[in-house]
């Protein structure tokens, strides 16, 4: 593929939806309205929305079709049924439990088989899992690859480090080990994927030590699609082939069906140990519904079995990759510096690197999003030192985040190649202005997740004015 030119879309544009840039004074007047908290603006007031990939889908002709026939029954539901079935051809495994959402699914297994103290150990574990694992009292543990911490064009850097999987669960004990996760791809550190070769380690490690071993499988067909260019075993198996070949190796699944379930809403839980089955499914009527619905309608079903097959077809990923590895490619051109090699569903900017006048505690991942915004009226999120501050219980000393990142996460379907291209214009001006971007300072926060809510403050005289 020549990733010096934009995939062109393998489809056709059947319906549009309206979007308006504000003008320069207009979008500093909502910046400034907004505290400068990017979350905090209207989605109408934003041109490109690159805040996440997840529920920002473009739905088919095929999907829209499919909702119509949205059963609504409460019980039994037609619908359902397409969407176990669905569930079953493609990953392989008994029982389906549909939710609302993946922090659903989440919280559902959680609840049932995390006690207090106990470890939930992951490749890395996207916030949400971590945040659920941690309310039930449980221990979250990461292991990412030591590659996914160099500089090299290493193109698995989702993988778990197995040295120090097998180190924690001989120093924890199985009995106070919940689950092995496999994040795929491995959202934190860049979208990256995971190898088979990496899953059949991690599987045969966990069967010496009868744990039970999930994937978190949000990006499923992102993943998929990796192996396939990757690992010259599976160069000539399908995307269903490497899908089936990756299930196998584990026990069961969360899903947040929001990304790769191709659909606005979603997720599940699939296993084959029906005891497990039986206990889950008494909490999920308690939370999230009755089993053949699981707080979704019929239509929202509908559409996620059509999607999921969409998610797997060859030509849609050889676009998707090559959209985000376009976006990439051009960036470092112009001087950005990103997180390398680029993955599935994102690209991640080193704003540190970018900025480096601006301190990790002046925030210039939050520098780099607010001129997203103000010179071209588009939503990027801080993952930096806003997002992931955490304070030593020991010392009460503020420990910043690794690294100060800006996501530009890009939803499925929706931009096309125009709209690319001009995310690249709008980093080749802010390239050309970097010198004169200042840092935040924070006035008001919440306890908890202050990323959403807090409120910042520009900090030199040259301020954005309104
Ligand atoms: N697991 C992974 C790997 C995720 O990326 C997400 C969500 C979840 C679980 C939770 O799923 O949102 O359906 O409840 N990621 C989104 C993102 C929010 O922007 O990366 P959910």
């Amino acid at each position: 593929m020549n990733s010096k030119r934009h995939p062109a879309e393998p489809f056709r544009i059947k319906s549009i939806e309206s979007i308006k840039l504000l003008s320069e004074n207009e979008r500093a007047k909502k910046l400034t309205e907004a505290n400068y908290n990017l979350f905090q603006i209207d989605a109408e007031n934003i041109y490109i929305d690159l805040l996440t990939d997840s529920g920002t889908t473009a739905l088919s002709n095929k999907q829209w079709a499919a909702i119509m026939l949205g059963d609504e029954s409460y019980a039994g539901a037609k619908s359902f049924k397409r969407f176990e079935k669905a569930v079953q051809d493609i990953f392989k495994h008994k029982f389906v439990i549909p939710t609302h959402q993946g922090r659903a699914a989440e919280n559902i297994m959680f609840s049932t088989i995390v006690k207090p103290g106990m470890y939930v150990l992951n490749n890395t574990h996207f916030d949400t899992t971590k945040g659920n694992t941690l309310h039930k009292g449980g221990i979250p543990l990461d292991f990412p690859c030591q590659q996914s911490k160099d500089s090299s064009n290493f193109p698995f850097k989702g993988n778990m480090d197995i040295l120090a999987l097998e180190e924690a669960i001989l120093k924890h004990g199985t009995d106070k080990i919940a689950m092995v996760i496999m994040t795929i791809t491995n959202n934190t550190v860049g979208g990256l994927p995971v190898s088979i070769k990496n899953i059949r380690e991690v599987s045969a490690l966990c069967k010496q030590h009868n744990l039970l071993f999930y994937f978190d499988c949000a990006r499923f067909a992102e993943n998929a699609f990796f192996i396939k260019r990757y690992e010259p075993e599976f160069a000539d198996y399908s995307i269903e082939e490497i899908t089936a070949e990756m299930f196998e190796l584990v026990d069961g699944a969360m899903m947040s069906a929001k990304k790769d379930g191709m659909s606005n809403i979603g997720g599940f839980i699939t296993l084959n140990d029906k005891e497990l089955f039986e206990q889950l499914t008494e909490l999920m009527i308690i939370v999230e519904g009755f089993p053949t619905y699981g707080g979704l309608t019929g239509r929202d079903l509908d559409s996620l079995a059509v999607g999921f097959y969409e998610a797997m077809d060859e030509a849609y990923l050889e676009y998707r990759i090559g959209q985000v590895s376009y976006l990439g490619e051009r960036l470092k051109e112009i001087g950005v510096p990103i997180v390398e090699p680029t993955g599935g569903h994102a690209i991640f900017i080193d704003a540190g690197a970018l900025l480096p006048h601006i301190p990790a505690e002046e925030f210039p991942g939050q520098a780099l999003s607010t001129a997203f915004y103000l010179e071209g009226g588009i939503r990027t999120v801080e993952i930096g030192s806003i997002m992931f501050v955490e304070d030593d219980s020991e010392t009460g000393k503020t420990i910043l985040a690794p690294r100060e990142l800006v996501r530009l996460a890009i939803p499925r379907r929706v931009y096309t190649a125009s709209h690319i291209d001009y995310i690249i214009e709008t980093a080749q001006e802010i390239v050309r202005k970097k010198e004169s971007l200042s840092g935040y300072r924070i006035k008001k926060q919440p306890k908890f997740l202050r990323h959403f809510t807090c409120e910042l403050e520009q900090l030199n005289s040259k301020k954005i004015k309104a």
